[in-house]
């Protein structure tokens, strides 16, 4: 659990972070309808989380350069009528005890007050291009201080990313993000090992899906962090398929990537198994390949690790297998030069990992590839694709898709891998999916 103390250690963050004379707004989620007046399930923004835990709708927070993090909400007013619908909001009265923020306004009042919270002020930071509602409101806003400006009450000099910030901040996890990171963890593995003891017998990829869901929503995670990816035989090659309709056939290659959420954090965990049990020839020789890159890229994270090597190792020894495979005939060096595994390895290796499943934060820094430092979390996610109709490779390899993914923390002297109780070995998912 995330104290309300840390929640406003957040705010007091950015706040010192902003420069002088700078405001930081930052919204909340809407509810963006489905279909006719059904709404999509509601998850809160991820910034406005970060900073708040609060997880209702149609709010905004607001937090002055300075220092003290001093802090303004708007949001719903409570209202008996709606709440018999959709059940409690918070309110206003309350919000000072159960958020910790310094005052809370109805959104009512927001048009009314905050000209008067950005007068004064040189800069305006909110995350730039994430909703136009709220950007046309504050430009609007802006232009209606610039004509006081005009009177001498203020000076608005430019409007900045608020992601920037945030993303530093959030790339760094605290012991309690952590905490619910080894969560989602450890419900995904179970979902994901539910899922290898139950395929031999389903009949469609949809069945398999709902064996991770279940597990999921049985074990507290009401959300998945991403639409599952239940790929088999060549869909296997579509790097996000989530149709997730097709028939699992006896032979097939099934590529299973899924991640639970738990308390908005996120888990990203992919295995790729053989529907019978046992693994062809070449589907076992591409995944021992895929499982080698994958474990000297994990062995690699270590604080001081650039990001970009995680990916210069995997691509090294998935070339240097694929030559031993005959699948790639030159000199390794060469080949790497030339981008030769492009068309069998198309994506990076990693990603951070967060209340995002693809998290914020620079991967590179004054120009260079950035530094891995301890608390940061990444994904390590090499695979091998075979498109069906990949001219360049023999048939016998056309139709397998393998990916293997893992979410790694670094520590202060190397790794931890949050999801490493998920057998990834061949034999070890062989044992799994049959159910020795
Ligand atoms: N599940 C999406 C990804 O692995 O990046
Ligand atoms: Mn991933
Ligand atoms: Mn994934």
């Amino acid at each position: 659990m995330i104290t309300i103390e840390e929640y406003k250690k957040r705010r007091q963050a950015l706040s010192q972070q902003l420069p002088s004379n700078a405001v930081a707004l930052i919204p909340a989620a809407s509810e963006p309808l489905r279909n006719g007046d059904a709404h999509y399930r509601f998850r809160q923004d991820s910034d406005f989380y970060y900073l708040t835990g609060f997880n209702e709708p149609d709010a905004l927070l607001v937090i002055c350069s300075g220092g003290a993090g001093e802090s303004v909400l708007f949001n719903r007013p409570r209202n008996e009528a709606e709440e018999q619908w959709t059940g409690p909001r918070l309110g206003q009265e309350d919000a000072n005890a159960v958020l910790g923020v310094d005052f809370a306004f109805p959104l009512s009042r927001l048009d009314e007050m905050l000209p008067q919270l950005l007068a004064g002020k040189s800069l305006v930071y909110y995350p730039l291009g994430r909703s136009s509602q709220w950007e046309a409101r504050f430009r609007e806003t802006w232009f209606r201080v610039k004509n006081n400006a005009r009177r001498g009450l203020a000076s608005l000099e430019g409007f900045y990313d608020s992601s920037c910030l945030l993303g530093e901040m959030r790339l760094f996890k605290s012991d309690a993000e952590l905490a619910l990171m080894r969560e989602a963890a450890r419900v995904t593995t179970a979902g994901h090992r539910r899922a290898m003891r139950a395929c031999s017998a389903l009949t469609h990829e949809y069945q398999l899906e709902a064996e991770l869901v279940y597990e999921f929503t049985r074990q507290g995670c009401r959300d998945v962090a991403y639409d599952s990816i239940v790929a088999s035989g060549p869909a296997a090659c579509v790097l996000h398929y989530t149709e997730n309709n097709q028939l699992l056939r006896p032979n097939a290659l099934i590529l299973v990537d899924a991640g639970a959420e738990y308390q908005n954090y996120a888990a990203d965990v992919t295995r790729t198994y053989p529907k019978n049990g046992t693994f062809s020839h070449e589907q076992r020789q591409i995944y021992e390949l895929v499982y080698l890159a994958q474990q000297a890229a994990i062995a690699a994270v270590q604080p001081g690790c650039r990001f970009e090597q995680i990916q210069a190792i995997v691509v090294r020894t998935l070339t240097e297998g694929l030559v031993d495979l005959g699948i790639l005939t030159g000199e390794v060096d060469g080949l790497i030069e030339q981008g030769a595994y492009r068309s069998m390895y198309m994506h990076q290796s990693s990603h951070w990992l967060g209340l995002d499943v693809h998290d914020c934060g620079n991967y590179r820094v004054n120009g260079e590839s950035r530094r891995l430092a301890p608390n940061m979390v990444l994904t390590v996610e090499p695979g091998l694709y075979f498109h069906h109709d990949l001219q360049t490779v023999a048939s016998r390899w056309r139709g397998i898709g393998v990916r293997i993914e893992d979410d790694i923390r670094v520590t202060e002297s190397g790794h931890e891998n949050l999801t490493a109780s998920l057998p990834a070995a061949a034999s070890d998912i062989e044992v799994l999916v049959r159910g020795e």
